[in-house]
């Protein structure tokens, strides 16, 4: 199911455009580490998750490990690179889960027969999947994953589906909300990108796509950059992706 939904796939890509846009990615990858060891600092330190962890790029592991009793890692896909080196860390455990709470395997399983009464099933039913944090959490990262949730989904539903522009936007509303409600105040951090900014070869702003649709939280604190994620102009033909990124703390 993983592979047919492209969740391995993507998670190749990323490693892959890591090494060949190393640099501008490492500033981006320090803003993330940084923040979240600033979040860190007014938490109680039994026991962290994360949330999109993937390949640990944006996470100082080293430094949560040694100051939180436990670390989980949280992914529909731990990498096996990751695993191997995860030896290491005695008190990090990985679990492998949906995020949404299960929309993944629900929208492989249902969608594909009885297309439009699914498709409204889908659109009722989205707002009732939500994932449960491990009890007693202290501190809870969602790391650059928010604006993922539904890309994939709504890549995969649109191979079967011609649904429309509204119909899309709900869902990915639904699972934004269902997101953001599952974050503890004053036990969580968010990082996640807001915008994708598309450039000119000559870094001439050509265009803006909001990539998150609801009212974050009020914040305690918060900072934001820009992360030149292709400047190679190989994610989308002749033109650069930058994303506006934000880090908040709540
Ligand atoms: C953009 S990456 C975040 C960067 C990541 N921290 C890293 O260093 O690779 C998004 C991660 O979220 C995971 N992911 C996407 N959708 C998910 C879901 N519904 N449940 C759990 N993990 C998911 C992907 O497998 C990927 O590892």
């Amino acid at each position: 199911m993983l592979w047919k939904m492209q969740y391995f796939s993507d998670q190749e890509g990323i490693m892959r455009r890591y090494i060949h846009e190393k640099y501008n990615w490492d500033l981006h990858l320090k803003k993330s580490k940084d923040f979240i060891l600033k979040s860190a600092k007014t938490k109680r330190k039994g026991k962290v998750v994360v949330l999109g962890s993937g390949w640990l790029l944006d996470l100082p592991l080293d430094e949560l490990s040694k100051q939180f009793n436990e670390v989980i890692l949280v992914d529909i896909i731990h990498p096996k690179q990751i695993l191997h080196k995860l030896k290491d860390y005695p008190n990090v455990i990985t679990v492998r889960e949906d995020i949404t709470g299960g929309l993944i395997d629900y929208i492989y399983h249902n969608l594909k027969s009885d297309k439009k009464k699914k498709q409204i099933t889908l659109l009722t039913l989205a707002n009732s999947f939500s994932f449960s944090l491990p009890k007693n959490t202290d501190f809870v990262i969602s790391l650059n994953i928010m604006c993922q949730l539904h890309i994939i989904l709504t890549d995969y539903i649109k191979r079967y589906y011609k649904l429309s522009d509204g119909v899309l936007q709900n869902l990915i509303t639904q699972i934004q909300l269902s997101h953001i409600k599952m974050l503890p105040k004053g036990k969580s951090c968010l990082i996640t990108d807001i915008e994708e900014e598309i450039l000119t070869k000559k870094n001439q702003t050509i265009g803006i796509k909001p990539l998150i649709q609801i009212d974050l939280h009020k914040v305690n604190f918060s900072s934001s950059w820009q992360w030149k994620f292709d400047s190679l102009m190989t994610y989308k033909d002749d033109v650069k992706t930058f994303f506006n990124t934000i880090a908040i703390d709540f």
